[in-house]
């Protein structure tokens, strides 16, 4: 959508991964603090995202949304005002149907134009807008009311659209939205990470900045992977393109968490101005190599080996990635924060653990000799 948001994936956190419907203005403004003294904030996660079941059960009298009462007693705008004066910004959600999809609050279908008036009152930064109840109208039937009526607001507002990929998304979505789902909702499960990447990856040729394939949240630091599997999930979202919101208690985080989240290197891979989706170049069985091109003639590979147990050496030939024959590169792991002595021509070979990947970032270097 060109309304100059999403140039680079978004980051920040979201309540949802966690919190589910358990949420209130305590939480999600000790979520804003937390992104500042971890240090995520400057690193670049700057969305605070309320997701679903902030509302009162019903409109008002004129057919506004209300805040909870009980969980969001000062309202939205005051919440607005304290994630804005820590250099952050809020995000709100919505539904493009008649209820969300917890069913707790009424969604926006027939009430577009008051509800982005609302949004846009309170100073919300970005809308997730979801896709429950929609009394069987069509995408097309639903989600461009809201785009329209938030850009009439005048206010730079990020539009992220949650159609689950039933309708292709990736297919209209630019002109609606700045991200769109590819996949339904994610779980903290190794299974249900990497399904998703694999189906997020088939749309990898609509990514742009502007608008963004998104395979849903992060689920890393919730519990439920390794943290080398938690190294591939954010690794994967990383390389493609993906919005990176942080899915976890960020009140209370693990170090290894916050390693993974906070590392400058791989996020820079995420936000690199080229803004192209990886896509998998080559696979052979549990073992897979994914890549894609970087600024500065650069390319990131990542080997996965998706084998629960085994160790395989992997294998990534310029071939496959896409870099010309002969080339000799210099290549960086963002994960150990070294470059390698070797000088690579024609392939990288690494060897790889199961449910786990390596990284790495190649760089022309001029041939001596
Ligand atoms: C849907 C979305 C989720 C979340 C919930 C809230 O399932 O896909 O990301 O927003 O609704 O109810």
């Amino acid at each position: 959508l060109a309304n100059g948001l999403g140039m680079t994936p978004p980051m920040g956190w979201n309540s949802w991964n966690h919190f589910f419907c358990q949420i209130n203005e305590t939480i999600i403004k000790e979520a804003a603090d937390a992104l500042v003294s971890t240090g995520l904030s400057e690193v670049g996660y700057k969305y605070v995202n309320i997701d679903d079941c902030w509302a009162e059960y019903d409109r008002d009298a004129e057919g506004y949304l209300v805040p909870n009462k009980v969980t969001f007693p000062s309202g939205i705008k005051a919440l607005a005002d304290y994630v804005h004066s820590k250099g952050l910004k809020l995000g709100i959600y919505s539904d493009a149907g008649y209820r969300t999809c917890s069913t707790q609050m009424p969604g926006s279908l027939g009430y577009e134009q008051k509800d982005a008036q609302t949004f846009a009152s309170w100073g919300i930064d970005y809308l997730k807008y979801d896709n429950c109840n929609n009394g069987d109208l069509k995408p097309m039937e639903r989600y461009p009311e809201m785009t329209r009526a938030l850009m009439s607001t005048g206010r730079p507002i990020f539009v992220s659209l949650c159609e689950w990929g039933d309708m292709h998304p990736a297919l209209w979505g630019d002109r609606l939205g700045n991200s769109w789902r590819t996949t339904n909702d994610i779980q903290d499960t190794w299974e249900s990470m990497i399904s998703r990447a694999d189906q997020n990856e088939a749309y990898a040729v609509y990514a742009r900045p502007g608008g963004w394939n998104d395979p849903d949240m992060l689920e890393v630091g919730n519990g439920g992977m390794t943290t080398d599997e938690y190294i591939v999930h954010f690794s994967i979202w990383a390389i493609s393109k993906a919005p990176l919101l942080v899915g976890c208690d960020v009140r209370k985080m693990a170090n290894d968490t916050l390693t993974i989240l906070s590392n400058k290197e791989v996020i820079a891979i995420n936000q690199d101005p080229l803004g192209v989706q990886a896509k998998k170049v080559r696979m052979e069985g549990d073992v897979e190599i994914w890549a894609g091109p970087l600024s500065g003639y650069r390319t990131v590979v990542v080997l996965l080996n998706r084998s629960l147990n085994n160790t395989y050496p992997i294998t990534a030939e310029w071939d496959d990635l896409g870099i010309p024959p002969k080339t000799a590169v210099e290549a960086r792991e963002p994960w150990k924060h070294v470059t390698l002595e070797k000088i690579f021509v024609n392939k990288l070979r690494a060897k790889v653990r199961g449910h786990s990947c390596r990284m790495f970032v190649l760089t022309p270097v001029s041939q001596s000799g």
